[in-house]
């Protein structure tokens, strides 16, 4: 077989909206005939990494895989691991998409640790879920959910409910229904909305603009309604009739898209009395054409009376789940080809080694866990303005705003101001959020 590129999924980003499309219809002909393709991916392995627990990502990918005719090696619990000794992620997926296995799934509690593992292994790398950072196959899962339930994607109007700060399913959903021009409601528990990097995300790339929405006449979702915020696709006619904090009536509803409580994420000591979805949200006006969805599992976010109502697809969002993985198993390992285009960006560029001076803010993020021992900070230069430049973390994406330039030999840092960074070579560039960042790092104000 001819060598392929490695392509990873690390985020949703890393597939091109055609590819996107284009895998769907992969997936129906799977799922047509879910039996017939066992000789697709014989000889293949594929290795599942699961360092958190999950019975959906994983099982459907095990299954995926054993359905296109392929082996699965499994190490389901970290402590049944030499991580339990001391092993590093990157040396864990060096070794095991060595000559173990062909294609890699990770599911690790760290933002930005899949980015490590495509970094390391030699075989792709697919995301199961990195801490709270994103979740791509199942945003995968739900929009081909969606595609079928709806005929079409483009343009549809979706509620978010629950925890958004946490759920790495809803800011892959976000960035894809962007994408796709979708009209995006937010119902937050309160202190749990979609973080400032995403929402920063969603103006820069995909123009969306915040405004304030009513959901009054959604019945059954407790507390958050004055915080719900109306997120609009940049088109001229919705900018004309959105602006930004108007509020306006939301009197269609495709999709309400609930999730639970992360609290493998937080303590939940916030959280007196989350949002739960009954028949009476159903019955809502605008509710009449919805599809209720689950990215699952369930805990107490939706009555089972619901269960049966023809409009909750959360179960088949599950079951769909087994086709659109074997659909992007088989892209990756070069079974099926693609005629669409890949994404024009490259998520997995590396950006500046950031040396002594940078550190990313997110506590969450690998480099700031276990990457300490050995990953070299890297940042990317995202907005470079005369008194300041915007970055991101290149494996969690958050980020950062450098006000102060240093000069690695010399020693000494000073302001942002037009013309300082070129009075620094590139390769003596060291750069600070905070003066008291560069003073820790040793380094003295110039001049002083
Ligand atoms: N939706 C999802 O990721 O489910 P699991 O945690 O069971 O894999």
């Amino acid at each position: 077989m001819a060598e392929i590129e490695k392509r990873d999924l690390v985020s949703i980003e890393d597939l091109s909206t055609d590819e996107i499309l284009e895998l769907f219809h992969h997936a129906d002909a799977f799922r047509d005939n879910l039996l017939g393709w066992s000789d697709l991916c014989r000889g293949s392995i594929m290795a599942t990494l699961f360092f958190e627990p999950s019975t959906r990502t994983r099982l459907s990918f095990e299954s995926a895989m054993v359905r296109l005719g392929g082996g699965v090696i499994t190490a389901a619990d970290e402590k049944n691991t030499s991580r339990s000794k001391g092993e590093s992620l990157a040396d864990t997926v060096r070794v095991v998409g060595g000559s173990y296995a062909d294609i890699l799934v990770l599911r690790h509690p760290e933002d930005g640790s899949a980015r490590v593992a495509a970094r390391y292994a030699r075989v792709p790398v697919i995301n199961g879920g990195d801490g709270s950072h994103e979740h791509p196959t199942q945003t995968l899962c739900d929009l081909y959910t969606l595609w079928k339930e709806k005929g079409r994607l483009e343009g549809l109007e979706v509620v978010l409910c629950g925890d958004l700060r946490y759920s790495r399913t809803i800011h892959s959903f976000c960035y894809a229904l962007a994408r796709f021009k979708a009209n995006i409601v937010t119902l937050p528990y309160p202190g749990f909305e979609l973080p400032d990097y995403v929402l920063g995300r969603l103006q820069r790339d995909f123009h969306v603009r915040t405004a304030a929405a009513s959901v009054a006449d959604l019945p059954g979702i407790a507390g958050s309604h004055n915080a719900a915020a109306y997120l609009t696709a940049s088109q001229p006619h919705q900018l004309a009739l959105y602006t930004s904090l108007t509020p306006v009536e939301v009197n269609r509803i495709d999709a309400i898209y609930m999730t639970r409580a992360q609290l493998e994420r937080h303590s939940g000591e916030d959280i007196k009395n989350y949002p739960r979805l009954s028949s009476k949200t159903l019955n809502a006006a605008a509710a009449k054409d919805a599809r209720l969805m689950h990215p699952l599992p369930r805990v107490d976010e939706i009555d089972y009376e619901l269960d049966s109502d023809p409009r909750s697809v959360y179960f088949r969002q599950a079951e769909l789940g087994v086709p659109m993985r074997m659909a992007l198993m088989a892209f990756l390992l070069g079974r099926i080809q693609l005629r669409s285009k890949p994404p024009a960006h490259n998520s997995a560029a590396t950006g500046i080694d950031a040396r002594s001076g940078l550190r990313c803010r997110n506590e969450r993020c690998i480099t700031n866990g276990e990457g300490v021992r050995y990953l070299v900070r890297d940042f990317r230069i995202r907005d470079d303005q005369a008194n300041s430049v915007a970055m991101e973390c290149a494996y969690c994406e958050r980020d950062l705003q450098i006000r102060y330039l240093g000069h690695l030999s010399e020693r000494w840092y000073g302001s942002l101001a037009p013309g300082v960074a070129n009075s620094v070579p590139l390769d003596q560039r060291v750069w600070f959020e905070s003066d008291t960042q560069a003073e820790a790092a040793g380094y003295s104000v110039r001049g002083g």
